[in-house]
């Protein structure tokens, strides 16, 4: 079917009013044909697009360079709290950040049910040097980059599961993600395996080999990035109304209790993640893929525990996060999608290990304004804030009725009633500032 061929079976199907929702749809396309045409093949079965908001947060230092940060994400107050954060450690050093490093792994899963696994062994270790050659040609390009292959290995998993076995590789892939490349390489390496394993038979034995799947392993535990920040206990002025070393030691205090409860653990990451996804969609990377290495990093003692971790050293107060992040600056979408592109001129077109620090630096300073906030006024009293034009939203107030609320809830709590109380009233022509703050309000308004 053709794209509008598949909106009117789409229309015609699943929706009452198939001119309103065709207008909905058409409205989300870009203005610019060839734009359009861009994200309609980025995937199959194109039939709008979804737009998510674009934010920045300002005033990163992040080892001693300036920083913007592009963030798309749908939630209210993420962007307000990095900039938050960014604010605070601007003036205290800010953050400092260190790849510590950049291998990726990958998989060739098979099974193999002859007997003795050293004769295995021996024919895979006679014949290494094979994997690499057979897939010079995937690989040329990425070595005059300055990576590759690394190393392949042969694992014996069949304690696990009968006959399993694997053949692991590491990987180099500079400044792309290598999710293509890793994966080509590795089933090159299948192919290959099969011909070594067929070609020694009398060695083996009339032992079958099963290739279950080549697959990079979105687990990057050897991809790994370090922020974090400090300053003197006395410097902390945080200006919550606890004294500096109260609010450092309550601060350690709800780190350890997300190090050792997994319930609030799952919260406290879900807040880091907050930030780093942003970038990550932002710069046009695989979330999901961010994600389930995140929360596998998480659980790598075996119970899922905080990704960041705080303490006290002597006078000084210290916060930092250690995760693995596998992010590319080239390749996917990243040279395609305008606002990718735009993401990436503002961050000064970062190497992937750049990427990888800013994008930790993210969390970090997320985690820092959520678990601050949960210490000194609770996090409604500001999530509200930022949500309540949401809630405006909702109610269809107009930018007047938005700016005149907003306004009254500046020195107030915000909750979901008492703004649809306040706007019920504000409709019915109550006006809860001054003459003077109405003139105020009309610019703010944007009248
Ligand atoms: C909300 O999106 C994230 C927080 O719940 C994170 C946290 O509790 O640390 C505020």
């Amino acid at each position: 079917m053709s794209k509008s061929a598949k909106i009117e079976w789409l229309l015609s199907n699943y929706t009452n009013d198939s001119n309103a929702s065709y207008e909905m749809l058409s409205g989300y396309w870009h203005n610019q044909p060839e734009v359009q045409k861009l994200h309609d093949e980025f995937i199959e079965n194109t039939v709008s697009n979804y737009f998510m908001p674009f934010g920045v947060a300002p005033n990163f230092l992040i080892n001693n360079e300036m920083y913007t940060i592009p963030m798309a994400i749908e939630e209210s107050s993420v962007v307000a709290a990095a900039s938050k954060a960014a604010n605070f450690w601007l003036d205290r050093g800010g953050f400092h950040a260190q790849v510590i490093s950049t291998v990726k792994i990958g998989h060739v899963h098979f099974i193999w049910e002859g007997h003795d696994s050293d004769l295995l062994t021996k024919v895979f270790e006679a014949n290494k040097n094979k994997f690499t050659e057979n897939a010079a040609d995937i690989t040329k390009n990425m070595v005059a980059r300055g990576g590759g292959i690394l190393d392949i290995i042969l694992k014996d998993k069949s304690d696990l599961e009968p006959g399993y076995f694997q053949l692991e590789a590491r990987f180099e892939t500079c400044d792309s993600m290598g999710a293509n490349f890793i994966n080509s390489c590795l089933e090159s390496f299948a192919h290959t395996w099969q011909i070594i394993v067929a070609e020694n038979q009398e060695i083996l034995g009339d032992s079958s080999l099963q290739i279950v799947m080549s697959i990079l392993s979105n687990f990057t535990p050897e991809c790994l990035v370090r922020a974090e920040v400090r300053c003197k206990i006395d410097d902390i002025n945080e200006g919550s109304g606890i004294s500096n070393y109260e609010f450092a030691e309550k601060f350690c205090r709800a780190i350890r209790i997300a190090t050792i409860e997994p319930f609030r653990a799952v919260t406290h990451n879900k807040g880091i993640m907050n930030g780093i996804d942003a970038v990550v969609i932002a710069t046009g990377n695989d979330f999901r893929a961010t994600e389930a290495c995140a929360h596998a990093y998480a659980s790598k003692n075996g119970r899922y525990s905080s990704l960041t971790h705080a303490a006290i050293e002597g006078d000084e107060f210290v916060f930092w996060i250690e995760l693995p992040l596998s992010l590319g600056t080239v390749g996917g979408i990243t040279s395609l999608h305008p606002m990718v592109k735009f993401a990436h001129e503002l961050l000064g077109y970062p190497s992937a290990q750049q990427l990888m620090l800013i994008t930790a630096v993210a969390g970090l300073a997320q985690n820092f304004s959520a678990v601050r906030s949960l210490i000194t006024s609770g996090i409604q009293k500001g999530h509200m804030k930022m949500h309540l034009l949401n809630i405006l939203n909702q109610l269809e107030a107009t930018d007047l009725e938005k700016a005149t609320i907003v306004e009254y809830f500046k020195d107030k709590v915000v909750s979901h009633s008492a703004a649809v109380e306040i706007f019920t009233k504000i409709r019915g022509g109550w006006n809860p500032v001054s003459e003077e703050g109405s003139s105020n309000l009309d610019a703010l308004a944007g009248n």
